[in-house]
């Protein structure tokens, strides 16, 4: 029998009885464990021998739980210092303790919590009192223990429970690796006995085989199509910006025209305009992210004008204004757009595009930035799907045919309409859908009807029904998840964002 050079000393390498683990062997032989295990695939598929395959789960510490190791877990060491200042007697102060322990940062944060979920220690008015019943010892703190074991490759001697709560305090790293060993067959046996010889088989076509004209009489080493390879992810566009090419392809199909602008915009476009009174709770520095630019010097003047009128003094004879303070350096002061009804302010002023007649219809597809509190369906930012219309005589029927119209293109028919209230729109209304997962009604979107107050300062004569949809929140209705999270930022679901189609 002939074999390739690298099958033959696998096979003259691999035991009778013994498992032999593919990594050792690849070592021994001097060779690339990728090559040893598609040799060992080779000879198992001619049925010289066995391959066994077992997952091995792969335990590492991470960057923090590194450093936990050499410094001390954070909870011990204020449980250290809480000794050493006598807090079993009386309740010691946590600012002088935490200097004490030289925690700093999150740490004190991550001291704290767990200082309290052992038992180390209670937590009063700023106080630390050490805990009467604390749930282990802290000269044998499991987790302390563990970070060791651990580090010293024996984390098979952990406890389950201690290692998901490493895991979960992102102390340590578990892989999954697939460990392979190979035993000879029978046949493998025999056929060494009878004598197995190298066969000069040749892996690749070289410049030289070719030249010299070898290659006519080298072998080629066959392909094994079915051997195990790695997967190999290649990149590939995210879901959300599939998805917004997608928004963009059906608007564009329903006759909008796509709006351009700044994400970083005075606050007269991205409020003023909009009849957002310069003291509405949502202009202050809790939900804005302003910026420390210089103010944006060209609004136009008779715009910002009308507009400051529209605040004053209201719109028409029955008009009135909000009563509070107007200033035009508010209005020209910098943030990060929180909404971009600033797009369609810029469009509907003829800032952006020269005059519009009606009929007209633009939409945007693009990112917003608000200050929320981060939680399953909020981040700092998202993406918008802004649009508006401009016609002689709309409705709030209009507003609910293109919606439905709309949604309906990504399988969403089950709206639902909720009265709203905006400063700049009236009608408004919220739109709502049902998550397949959790059938949970979840806010998809707000509308609504321009109010006189936004139109007649932009000198817009006509009625202009408007919306903001939160992109985010389709995808979650198309594809059942359930954090927003699942799809932006570091915690993604790769899974998710590797394997999900949007379906055209
Ligand atoms: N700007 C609103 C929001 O961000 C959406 C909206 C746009 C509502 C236009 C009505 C009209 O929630």
């Amino acid at each position: 029998m002939k074999l390739p050079e690298t099958q033959l000393a696998l096979l003259e390498a691999t035991g009778a009885t013994d498992r032999t683990p593919v990594e050792p062997l690849a070592e021994e032989l001097g060779e690339d464990p990728a090559a040893i295990t598609r040799a060992a695939f080779e000879l198992e598929a001619a049925g010289l021998v066995d391959v066994e395959e077992r997952a091995v789960e792969d335990v590492a510490l991470t960057e923090e739980g590194e450093r936990y190791r050499e410094a001390g877990l954070p909870e011990l060491r204020l449980r250290a210092a809480a000794a050493e200042a006598g807090a079993d007697d009386s309740p010691a102060e946590m600012g002088r303790l935490v200097g004490q322990s030289g925690l700093e940062g999150p740490e004190v944060d991550i001291a704290l919590s767990n200082l309290a979920r052992k038992g180390y220690g209670e937590i009063d008015g700023g106080a630390i009192a050490l805990g009467e019943d604390p749930r282990y010892d802290p000269e044998a703190d499991p987790e302390a223990a563990a970070l060791e074991s651990v580090a010293a490759g024996e984390a098979d001697a952990v406890a389950t429970d201690v290692l998901d709560r490493l895991e979960s305090r992102g102390l340590i790293e578990r892989t999954e690796t697939t460990a392979r060993s190979v035993t000879l067959t029978d046949e493998g046996v025999t056929a060494l006995m009878e004598g197995v010889e190298a066969a000069e088989t040749v892996g690749a076509v070289t410049p030289e085989l070719l030249t010299s004209g070898e290659w006519s009489e080298v072998e080629f080493t066959e392909y094994n199509v079915e051997a195990d390879a790695e997967t190999v992810n290649g990149g590939k566009t995210h879901i959300l910006r599939q998805t917004a090419n997608r928004v963009k392809d059906v608007l564009v199909g329903m006759g909008f025209r796509e709006m351009e602008g700044p994400h970083a915009d005075a606050d007269f476009w991205i409020n003023d305009c909009l009849f957002m009174p310069q003291d509405h709770p949502a202009r202050t520095h809790w939900d804005r992210f302003a910026l420390d630019v210089p103010p944006m010097a060209e609004l136009p003047a008779d715009l910002l004008e009308r507009v400051e009128d529209a605040h004053r003094n209201g719109v028409g004879s029955e008009g009135d204004g909000y009563h509070s303070p107007w200033d035009a350096d508010f209005a020209r002061a910098v943030a990060l757009r929180g909404h971009t009804t600033s797009l369609s302010m810029r469009y509907l002023s003829g800032q952006a595009a020269g005059d519009l007649e009606p009929p007209e219809r633009y939409f945007s597809v693009e990112k917003v930035y608000r200050n929320d509190t981060l939680d399953p369906t909020h981040l700092l930012e998202f993406f918008q799907i802004e649009g508006w219309v401009m016609a002689e005589e709309l409705s709030v029927r209009d507003l609910m045919g293109t919606f439905t119209e709309f949604y309906e293109q990504f399988g969403i028919t089950d709206l639902e309409f909720k009265p709203h209230y905006n400063p700049y729109t009236e009608p408004s209304f919220e739109l709502f859908g049902r998550h397949p997962e959790t059938d949970e009604l979840i806010e998809i979107g707000n509308s609504g009807i321009f109010r006189e107050e936004v139109l007649s300062p932009l000198g817009v004569e006509c009625d202009v029904m408007a919306w903001g949809l939160a992109l985010e929140r389709l995808l979650m209705l198309m594809y059942g998840f359930e954090d927003i999270r699942d799809v932006h930022g570091t915690l993604c679901d790769l899974d998710l964002l590797r394997n999900v189609e949007v379906v055209y």
